[in-house]
C-alpha cells in the first residue's frame, strides 16, 4: 500500500473477527513504535502486548474500551523519560506516547488489520489488572486485529474539516 493510501482507508475498527494475528505482523507493528520519533530520542515508551486468555478476560467494559479484540496493546511511558518542554512546560511524554501508537495505527493498517485509538479508560484499573508500576504512565490503548466481516467506519469517520478552517499559510 502507498502511504496515501494508508492515511485515506484507515477508520477506527470497533469490530473484530477471531482471526488470529500472525506473530510477524505483530512484531512489524511493534517494530513500527520503536522507530518511532521521541522527544530528544528519550524512547521511554513501554509497550504492553495483551492477548493471552487470561490476560483478555480481565479487561472490562466499565473500565476500558477494548471492542474484544484478539489483542489490545497498551502504551505506556516511563516517567523518569518523559521529557518537559523547557518554555511550554507541556509533557512531551504524551507527545511521545501519540506518535508511538499513531505509527503502529497506521503499520498495522497497511498490514491489512484494524486498530481503535481508545482514550476512554480508568488509568488506574489498568495499571492494576496488568501489574504496570508506578513510575510508568499509561497513555493509550490500541485494540488490533482483523476486522470483522461487517464492519464498518463509525459515523464520525466521514467528518473532516476543510484545510481552510484547519491550515493557514503564512
Ligand atoms: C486521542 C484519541 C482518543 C480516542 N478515544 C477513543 C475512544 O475512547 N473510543 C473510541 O471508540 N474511539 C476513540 N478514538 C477514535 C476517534 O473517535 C476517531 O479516530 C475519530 O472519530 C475519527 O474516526 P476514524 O478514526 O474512523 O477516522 C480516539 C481517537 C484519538 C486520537
Amino acid at each position: 500500500m502507498q502511504f496515501e493510501d494508508v492515511i485515506n482507508s484507515r477508520y477506527s475498527v470497533r469490530k473484530y473477527s477471531d482471526r488470529p494475528v500472525e506473530e510477524e505482523k505483530l512484531l512489524k507493528i511493534l517494530e513500527a513504535g520503536r522507530l518511532a520519533p521521541t522527544a530528544k530520542n528519550m524512547q521511554g515508551q513501554h509497550v504492553y502486548v495483551v492477548r493471552s486468555p487470561e490476560m483478555r478476560k480481565k479487561f472490562n467494559k466499565d473500565w476500558a474500551m477494548h471492542f474484544d479484540a484478539p489483542i489490545v496493546l497498551i502504551i505506556a511511558m516511563k516517567k523518569e523519560l518523559e521529557w518537559i518542554s523547557h518554555f511550554s512546560k507541556l509533557n512531551r511524554g504524551e507527545t511521545d506516547a501519540a506518535i508511538v501508537t499513531d505509527e503502529m495505527m497506521l503499520q498495522a493498517h497497511a498490514l491489512g488489520l484494524g486498530t481503535c485509538w481508545v482514550g476512554w479508560f480508568d488509568p488506574e484499573k489498568v495499571k492494576e489488572a496488568f501489574y504496570i508500576p508506578d513510575d510508568e504512565t499509561v497513555y493509550n490503548l490500541l485494540p488490533l486485529g482483523y476486522p470483522a466481516d461487517d464492519c464498518r467506519p463509525g459515523p464520525l469517520h466521514d467528518s473532516r474539516k476543510p484545510l481552510d478552517e484547519t491550515v493557514t499559510f503564512l
